[in-house]
């Protein structure tokens, strides 16, 4: 029997919620397909404040080096936006994917047939949208230094940096063009070269990068642009790469295609260690406990820990099979129901997909 460690962290709000239904349909598919997973789960964020004054506890961050994959659900709450910023619940997530060296972030944006309908954009728009944004995750201006807040006499300044070396800029680019030549062959490269150096310094990479990938089709765009060229005809896109903070804004943008962001995963990686499987929403103070959340896009990053980081593919391509099974039925949740759809609690939808499971 194959055994796989997997660090679970439902850090906070709806987090807790979203990871009791997707761990219980893990454990179904784990006995169909013949292994065995032991979770070992750990404070993030929020709770981990509150339990230890620490958003990212040392044992979080152990557990999860020793594990094969982590998943987590989602961390943060405004309640903690007073708090000096070390202490706050995404430096918890920030130290977690710097901890592990996740320098490549995956958010594949695929439209489910069933929900075509629910996208804010026209059907014929986004009907045939499947790309990925590869997004840097451990640079950028996201941790650039210097940064901080100081006080000066004409009051007070406050800076970031944001910062790209060529060895990061080239061990993403080689991630994005891999994984390109297993789709249809194209990236576009998002910066904003026309005002920013560093962002110079991206493109000039990545065009050297693109001399080793002949067979790659290569663009680039200004941010700006991308974010309209995103909703005014997203089926140009293939992979998407870029950094830290143009990634996290246009991984948002493109989340809204699919008609919500709680039908987005993502995966965090490195070149010799574990994954973090996390969906691309936040923890949704306002709806917490109150069985309203979107389990889904949890799901989607348990099928992608399957598949990536425990190589359990076909355990994988099941659970992916059952969401799509389900939303063809009309089952929605309160982020995508309108008409006549058939709406659920988030632990009720885990049990359709359940029952989905049980038919394969
Ligand atoms: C994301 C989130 C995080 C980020 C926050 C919670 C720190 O928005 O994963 O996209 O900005 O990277
Ligand atoms: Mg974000």
């Amino acid at each position: 029997m194959r055994n796989h460690k997997v660090a679970l962290l439902p850090g906070d709000g709806i987090g807790p919620e979203i990871t009791a239904v997707t761990k219980s349909l893990i454990e179904i598919l784990a006995e169909k397909h013949n292994f065995h997973i032991d979770f070992e789960e750990e404070l993030i964020g929020g709770s981990a404040i509150e339990k230890c004054g620490d958003p990212l506890p040392q044992q979080t961050l152990d557990t999860c080096k020793r594990s094969d994959a982590v998943l987590l659900a989602a961390i943060g709450n405004p309640k903690y936006d007073k708090l000096p910023r070390d202490k706050r619940p995404e430096t918890g997530l920030l130290n977690l994917r710097a901890g592990l060296g996740l320098f490549a972030n995956l958010r594949p944006v695929k439209i489910r047939p069933a929900l075509i309908s629910s996208s804010s954009l026209k059907p014929e728009i986004v009907e045939e949208v499947d790309l990925l944004v590869v997004r840097e995750l451990i640079g950028g201006i996201y941790f650039g230094q210097p940064k901080g807040i100081i006080e000066t006499d004409n009051g007070q300044r406050a800076f970031n940096t944001m910062v790209y070396s060529s060895k990061e800029v080239d061990r993403i680019a080689k991630i994005a063009f891999d994984l390109a030549r297993e789709r249809k062959g194209k990236i576009c490269s998002i910066d904003k070269a026309n005002v920013l150096d560093v962002s110079q310094l991206w493109r000039n990479r990545v065009n050297e990068m693109s001399l080793k990938y002949p067979e790659i089709e290569l663009t680039h765009q200004y941010v700006d642009n991308a974010a309209m060229q995103l909703i005014r005809s997203p089926n140009q896109f293939d992979v998407i790469l870029t950094g830290n903070l143009f990634g996290d804004i246009i991984s948002d943008e493109a989340a809204m295609l699919t008609g919500s962001i709680g039908m987005l995963p993502s995966a965090s990686l490195t070149n010799n260690g574990p994954g973090v499987f996390e969906p691309v929403h936040g923890s949704a103070p306002d709806i917490a406990m109150r069985d309203l959340a979107n389990p889904i896009a949890m799901i989607l990053s348990a099928a992608m820990m399957l598949r990536i980081g425990l190589k359990e593919v076909s355990a994988s391509e099941d659970l992916e099979k059952s969401i799509d099974m389900v939303l063809e039925d009309g089952f929605r949740t309160p982020d995508l129901s309108f008409g006549d759809s058939k709406e659920l609690g988030c632990k009720a939808m885990g049990q359709e997909i359940l029952k989905k499971l049980h038919t394969l």
